[in-house]
């Protein structure tokens, strides 16, 4: 879906980690892939004092270190034609005069604003605020349109979390609002629900009477760098799993949606969330890596988990008395991130001589994609039938090539091309589009 109206992207954060390795990455990716052809305006903004210049200079370095894409000088100065800076400070009124100035040099004709937080999230209620106060951000902005993304930790228990989203939507209406997460973005997430209601094949199976438990794992080599001061009140739970982890979860284990909009799937999701329970008491393992402590920014005496392990239980029909296991960690020994899915063994083992493993569906998220599926066949012998375990397999790139879109374009496209506001005579808004599965969000509270 390309972009067909210019627009301004407000970089709160500029100069963070999300923005050099993932965010800056992206737009370029974007716009070498010929998704922007529109005119488009970038306003970073951040306390560190930089000139415009030099923050073309950051620019530069998060393409040539992060981009999948070679940096082109040529192109990137097309595309770099009008990129901003302000350093200052997000609670002071002067940083929003500021940023007004410089909307009214670049923005000419509609004036489509797209605000993402890549900030600490103390300062999303402060930056929201002071953008609605300072006129920058309209509440209900349809055309020209005005959103904000904002990314987890979304507050930090359930009352917080509530506060925050009442004091959100006082400001903005629910549509302009796309909090995010960048599981729903990848290539091998987004073919979770193609793989079980694309196929006759699986959903039969997909249940109790045949899998036995389900595996979600996502092992982190890299430990918190500087990162610290945010991890140490976040730690794993809330770092991976209530947001990510959840998220794969609740898309292996819901129900077909209804159709393939924002609000069906998410309401398919919201039930497997409320029927989540721990499997049993105590069925959580928390732990540190060794030398989490020396970290930057990090108390010497932390007692914060940077490894989550837990077996829960989904209590419905469907899931009843299967476990699924979950896990993350920081600094262990590979990058994995992958979905299990366990069959049962099959109910009387002919081949009495010899084990049979049961059948096990592989669903590889990162750094490979694709999937295995494991199945039983003959060994070539002339005696006794001998059993062997082999695979299936589909391999992404093999079929697909190198090069996939990252998490953050397919975010970015959507937020930009707003799949999920679209109007319809007489109902309003409604959610829709193509990848309106990136954009949705699980109002569970
Ligand atoms: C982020 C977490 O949301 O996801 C990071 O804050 C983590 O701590 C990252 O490293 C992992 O993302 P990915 O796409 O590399 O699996």
């Amino acid at each position: 879906m390309p972009i067909e109206q210019p627009f301004t992207f407000i970089l709160f954060g500029g100069t963070g980690d999300l923005a050099i390795r993932k965010l800056i990455p992206a737009l370029y990716n974007l716009y070498v892939e010929q998704s922007m052809e529109v005119p488009f305006s970038v306003i970073g903004i951040s306390r560190k004092p930089m000139t415009h210049e030099q923050y073309g200079a950051f620019f530069i370095e998060g393409i040539k270190k992060y981009s999948r894409n070679e940096y082109e000088q040529a192109l990137y100065q097309k595309m770099a034609k009008s990129f901003y800076y302000i350093s200052g400070d997000l609670q002071k009124d002067s940083t929003y005069h500021h940023l007004i100035n410089i909307l009214n040099q670049t923005e000419s004709g509609q004036k489509n604003r797209l605000f993402y937080l890549a900030t600490a999230p103390e300062f999303f209620p402060i930056v929201v605020e002071n953008l609605t106060r300072h006129g920058i951000l309209q509440k209900g902005a349809v055309s020209p349109w005005h959103r904000v993304v904002i990314e987890k930790p979304f507050g930090s228990d359930l009352a917080s979390a509530r506060i925050l989203n009442h004091r959100l939507e006082r400001l903005v209406d629910d549509f302009q609002m796309y909090r995010i997460d960048h599981y729903l973005g990848k290539e091998a997430v987004q073919n979770f629900m193609v793989l079980r209601f694309a196929n006759g094949i699986f959903e039969p199976l997909w249940n109790n009477h045949h899998i036995d438990h389900i595996q979600i794992t996502v092992a982190e080599t890299v430990g918190v760098g500087n990162r610290g001061r945010y991890y140490e009140q976040a730690g794993a739970t809330k770092d991976m799993l209530q947001n990510h982890i959840l998220q794969l979860l609740s898309l292996i284990a819901m129900e077909p949606s209804v159709d393939f909009d924002a609000q069906s799937i998410s309401t398919e999701k919201v039930k497997v969330l409320r029927a989540l329970r721990l499997f049993e008491e105590n069925a959580v393992v928390r732990g540190q890596y060794e030398g989490y402590r020396n970290e930057k920014d990090v108390s010497g005496d932390s007692k914060v988990e940077t490894f989550i392990a837990a077996k829960l239980e989904i209590h419905n029909w469907r899931w009843a008395g299967v476990p699924v296991y979950v896990r993350t960690g920081k600094h262990l020994k590979e990058k994995k991130t992958e979905v299990v899915i366990q069959f049962k063994k099959t109910p009387y083992n002919l081949y009495r001589h010899t084990n049979t493993d049961a059948n096990r569906l592989v669903i590889a998220i990162d750094p490979k994609t694709g999937f295995d599926l494991q199945f039983n066949i003959k060994e070539p012998s002339r005696g006794n039938v001998k059993i062997k375990s082999v695979k299936m397999n589909f391999c992404h790139e093999c079929e697909f090539g190198e090069n996939t879109p990252e998490a953050y374009e397919r975010l970015l496209l959507d937020a930009v091309t707003g799949c999920w506001v679209r109007r319809q005579p007489g109902k309003g808004f409604i959610g829709a589009g193509r990848s309106s599965i990136t954009l949705q969000w699980n109002k569970i509270f």
